[in-house]
């Protein structure tokens, strides 16, 4: 098992404690109980309390991170089952006046998270958010001499600012690194908060990069040798190590290198897990980058961020394509053996919801819908556009029957394989080969018998095929014993190889549950409850399949 965060902060700590003796206890000297990311062979899982822990989480809206609109988040967050908000934490809300913190809101948030028996991911909102300096304090948005913004390829001052002057950097690191020292005073030993969002979505719309003399100069110097190394590149300018892709892989060297050194300086204070979030770019056509969040870590640049920022654990998506040819393709550019897919905002309205199926089957460590809370906005056509309990209910049936087992499965899905389907927008079937086993997961048959069965004159189509909800998830237990949640749909098992035995059958089909990371069955299903495939209806259930031949 291979820790894959904070060896630099633990070393620097540990030469600080021997060398001096009377360092501050740090966050390195309790980091085997901090959170964490591991990676065994190429799968992951996010560590918490020294166990796997699924995140079954719920982003709150960009305006929810103060006390009085927390009551409208945490009645979304029950009614979902999640067991992580994931919620901002602005700069400009923390140090409204240079050098002075108000940290009044983050312990409520921190206090009546633990109240609710819910985790924290926070979200630092500062010097970029969806690209804008919007949530940065008034005293820097306000100081574009002392905060330069990026002159954009047109010559005229962009609304971004540049990742290039010391100043700005320094400014939002201290910040952060306030609040990661605050968050250690108040929670290094609970642990409410769990891992840190650095800026959101960075980048520019509108601009490849920056253009101005001091991002000019750099971007006729050399490629850093780090970088070169890395890809494997012979050493030379910007220019000449990318060509076409010098301008977009130079900005998102330097923004990832901002990222990444405002995420060190927190880490140096409290070395909770850290990450990056992008907004995405086309998966499948080039894109002008000046139509995109250029910067960002978007798919054609994560090898770029991945040297450029060692500090963040994962880079993660931002899903906000309905479409499963689009979202799926999304899901595997940041599904890697150098990054856990994790999906840290994706809409929240119904037909989103099937991709839990797919992001869990591929070894996802968590989901997150966004815009979850009660404060009255819907962020349609992204997402829906009024949320309620009924807009929460299509996510909340699934982390409901995942929340007791979430670490059963996460543990599960770092060391076995897994596989996960959700519903395509057609509603054809899916075959997933499991070695010896093909299972094929059907969106259109009625529980009973077999549509091909004319005799029976049946016409109608079952209701809820209609819906774009659904999907299947698998996990191998051992050879031929499976675990199989699923929903709205059947799913078969037969012979991958059909020459190797005369056909399949079950050995057992039981329902069931993990308690104390056991499995304990409640029923066995026999009869019509399996004749015809596994039948799933809305209510997602949980079965442990065992299969032979005869
Ligand atoms: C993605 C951003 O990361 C969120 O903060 C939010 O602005 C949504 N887009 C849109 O509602």
């Amino acid at each position: 098992m291979r820790r894959t965060h904070s060896a630099f902060v633990a070393i620097i700590a540990t030469l600080c404690a021997l060398a001096l003796g009377a360092c501050q206890p740090r966050a390195a000297h309790e980091d085997d109980t901090l959170p964490h990311f591991v990676e065994q062979n190429g799968r992951h899982a996010f560590i918490v309390d020294g166990e796997p822990f699924l995140i079954l989480g719920a982003q709150a809206n960009n305006s929810s991170n103060y006390p009085a609109a927390l009551e409208e988040v945490w009645p979304a967050i029950a009614d979902m089952h999640a067991n992580t908000l994931e919620i901002p934490v602005a700069w400009e809300q923390i140090e409204p006046t240079e050098g002075s913190f108000d940290f009044s809101y983050v312990d409520t948030l921190v206090a009546q998270a633990r109240t609710h028996n819910v985790r924290l991911i926070l979200l630092w909102f500062a010097t970029w958010k969806n690209t804008s300096p919007s949530y940065a304090p008034a005293w820097v948005k306000e100081n574009n001499e002392r905060f330069p913004r990026m002159i954009n390829r047109e010559g005229r001052v962009h609304y971004a600012l540049s990742p290039h002057f010391q100043a700005t950097l320094d400014a939002d690191r201290r910040a952060f690194a306030a609040l990661m020292r605050h968050l250690r005073e108040i929670d290094g030993r609970q642990q409410t908060v769990i891992m840190v969002q650095i800026e959101n979505e960075p980048g520019a719309y509108g601009s490849p990069r920056d253009y101005s003399p001091t991002a000019q100069a750099l971007f006729d110097g050399p490629v850093p040798t780090a970088l070169v190394q890395a890809l494997h590149d012979e050493p030379g300018t910007w220019r000449e190590v990318f060509g076409d892709e010098a301008d977009v892989s130079f900005y998102a060297w330097h923004v990832a290198h901002y990222i990444d050194q405002v995420a060190a300086a927190g880490q140096a204070e409290y070395a909770l897990p850290m990450y990056a979030n992008a907004a995405l770019r086309d998966p499948f056509n080039a894109q002008d980058p000046a139509t995109y969040a250029s910067g960002g870590p978007t798919f054609n640049v994560i090898n770029i961020w991945k040297v450029a920022a060692p500090s963040l654990a994962v880079l993660a998506p931002d899903v906000y394509a309905r479409d499963h040819r689009t979202a799926t393709a999304h899901f595997a550019h940041y599904a890697r053996p150098d990054n856990p897919l994790m999906i840290v905002e994706i809409g929240n309205d119904a037909d989103y919801a099937r991709y839990f199926f797919h992001v869990l089957g591929n070894n996802g460590v968590g989901f997150a819908p966004f815009g979850m809370d009660y404060t009255g906005y819907g962020n349609y056509p992204l997402g829906a556009a009024v949320v309620n309990a009924e807009t929460v209910a299509p996510f909340a049936s699934l982390y409901e029957v995942l929340a007791p087992m979430a670490r059963d499965w996460a543990k599960l899905s770092l060391e076995h394989p897994t596989w996960g389907v959700a519903k395509p927008d057609d509603g054809a079937d899916q075959t997933l080969e499991l070695g010896r086993w093909r299972a094929t997961v059907d969106y259109d048959e009625w529980q009973f018998g077999q549509s091909s069965w004319a005799f029976l004159g049946q016409q109608e189509r079952r209701p809820e095929s209609l819906l774009q909800q659904g999907g299947a998830m698998i996990v191998e237990l051992a050879p031929d014993d499976y675990l199989l949640i699923a929903q709205n749909t059947r799913v078969s098992f037969a012979l991958a190889d059909p020459a190797t035995a005369n056909g399949m059958l079950f050995s057992s089909v039981e329902e069931g549950r993990f308690q104390n990371g056991e499995w304990v069955a409640d029923r066995r299903w026999n009869g019509d409850q399996t004749d015809y495939g596994l039948n799933f209806g809305m209510r997602p259930r949980v079965l442990r399949v065992r299969l032979a031949s005869y």
